[in-house]
């Protein structure tokens, strides 16, 4: 058996191949061997304490850059169903001869909707297919009053993708990418 230590959370699994995505943060994460392999690092087959020191000082050196990617969560996070801002295209279905873009948190199962606990935002972004990013604008809503839902109107035609992002008071940003 091999071990292996995750990469975001540090989570260590006696496992024959990586696990995913990572039963310590729910994640798809890359994941490194920290088995020992050299008879000074304890005992060929176990645990080598060293690689694992070793990981998790890079791992929190000062001045590591996070991006925003570090923080958002999507399809392989714990609570997807509530959470994801699922976006379905209806073309031909808008008021004007455009199409429809729907974006819905909690399409498969509804969030909570509480002052400690809702969906504050949701925003949409497109990438044109010059590579153009376009802001495809923002609802915001307010606790205990309606369903998180952001609906508006673009010829899909002239769009490569759409993404769309919410943010829940406590489960963090949420995304989700649609190809066209
Ligand atoms: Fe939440």
């Amino acid at each position: 058996m091999t071990y292996w230590m995750c990469d975001k959370c540090s989570f260590v699994i006696e496992t024959a191949k990586p696990p995913d995505p990572c039963p310590g943060c729910h994640m798809k994460c890359g994941f490194n061997d920290v088995t020992c392999y050299t008879p000074d690092c304890g005992g060929i087959g176990t645990l080598d304490s060293r690689l694992v020191a070793e990981r998790v000082m890079k791992k929190e050196k000062p001045g590591k850059v996070m991006h925003f990617s570090d923080i958002v969560k999507g399809q392989t996070s714990e609570g997807k169903e509530k959470h994801i801002p699922g976006i379905e295209t209806m073309r031909g279905q808008g008021k004007i001869g455009k199409d429809l873009v729907e974006i819905v948190v909690g399409r498969e199962i509804p969030h909570p909707n509480t002052l400690e606990h809702y969906i504050v935002w949701i925003q949409a972004f497109g990438v044109k297919k010059d590579g153009h990013v376009v802001d495809l604008g923002r609802e915001a809503f307010k606790p205990g009053i309606g369903k998180p839902v952001y609906a508006f109107e673009i010829n899909l035609s002239d769009f490569k993708h759409l993404f769309s992002f919410a943010y829940c008071t406590l489960h963090g940003v949420w995304e989700q990418h649609l190809e066209i």
